[in-house]
């Protein structure tokens, strides 16, 4: 730790984690938890909010999240690593805020209206989804976060928190909370096979745990320049779906070559994906071995959550007990007011 500032990031418990996820967040934890005192955690009651008629699906999620995390390199030795739901003052905290949070705040949210429309089957009409920032405040500010590494889609989340933080720290006349700052990731974007965004949703994603033959079915799948119909016809590497891969793991030599091959129409299509295979996997077996070795013992998995749900509550105490003093509701008659 470098310096005295705090990160804090959470993902929705969606299960397995794929390539999308680790360039575009986890390899930015494992930077990020060299240079600052960092919390990462898993937003089980964020899932919550769309998967509600399906509450019990959420807890075999939640391990194999976290192998990923650890199997990524994030180090619980240098992270906290913990479950939203652990620790429950992120849901006094929600509550409070939630008396400070003026509903056109929210409302005018823009992933709100358009997610309960995208979404109409799973009728996220609901008081909790509207609150989901609000939540998403409260999980930020509960460790007095300078930094939150998001993605462009979460932009509106991070604004509407430092509104909150402003409000409360305005009407308590205190400088209660941090007003946090979004890390935006600049990552390489990855697409899957079918030119879309990598995601679980989509069925396009290449996950930590496929196995080589998986991954090969998968990368010999991928549309490439859509105007390149034959070997014969010149290919655009800048306009590619599939060339971007061959950016992050191809040695930047090799990678000359298939862009040479590419444009010059001398490499075909099925062979610039058989060239990326080699290092694809290469980058992949590591945490793919570490993310098994996990699996087969979820204890360790576990004593890593026991440990790192202990240290997120050890901070989350301290914020309640300077809130409820600066709101004067530390009356309760047992010590802590918790
Ligand atoms: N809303 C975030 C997402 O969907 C997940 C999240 C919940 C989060 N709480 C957070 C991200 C706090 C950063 C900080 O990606």
């Amino acid at each position: 730790m470098s310096d005295h500032k705090r990160v804090l990031s959470g993902m929705r418990s969606t299960g397995a984690l794929h390539l999308g996820h680790l360039h575009g967040a986890l390899q930015n934890w494992v930077r990020l938890q060299y240079e600052h005192e960092c919390y990462f955690f898993v937003a089980d009651w964020h899932a919550l909010t769309t998967e509600y008629k399906e509450a019990r699906t959420i807890q075999e999620k939640v391990a194999p999240m976290v192998a990923d995390f650890l199997a990524a390199g994030v180090d619980p030795g240098r992270a906290v690593l913990f479950i939203q739901s652990s620790v429950k003052e992120h849901a006094e905290l929600y509550l409070l805020l939630s008396m400070f949070t003026p509903l056109g705040w929210l409302e005018r949210v823009p992933t709100f209206k358009e997610q309960v429309q995208a979404l109409a089957d799973k009728e996220i009409h609901t008081h909790g989804f509207l609150g989901y920032p609000v939540l998403q405040t409260a999980d930020i500010i509960l460790y007095n976060a300078h930094y939150v590494p998001v993605g462009m889609d979460q932009v509106s989340h991070l604004e509407l928190c430092r509104e909150i933080v402003r409000r409360v720290n305005f009407l308590t006349g205190q400088e209660v909370f941090v007003e946090p700052a979004a890390l935006l990731t600049a990552s390489a974007k990855i697409t899957g096979p079918d030119g879309r965004k990598m995601s679980k949703s989509y069925g396009n994603a290449i996950f930590f745990g496929d196995d080589e033959e998986k991954v090969r079915q998968t990368v010999m799948s991928y549309i490439t320049d859509t105007q390149r119909a034959r070997k014969s016809d010149p290919g655009r590497p800048d306009v590619c779906n599939f060339y971007p891969l061959h950016e992050i793991y191809t040695p930047a030599a090799e990678r000359e070559e298939i862009k040479s091959g590419c444009t010059s129409a001398s490499m075909g299509c099925v062979e610039c994906k058989k060239r990326l295979l080699p290092h694809l996997n290469t980058a992949m077996a590591p945490i793919r071995e570490k993310r098994d070795e996990l699996l087969r013992d979820p204890s360790a998995i576990m004593d890593v959550l026991v440990e790192g749900n202990h240290r997120a509550r050890a901070k989350a105490r301290e914020t309640m007990a300077r809130l409820r003093e600066a709101l004067g509701m530390n009356y309760s008659p047992d010590s802590s007011g918790a």
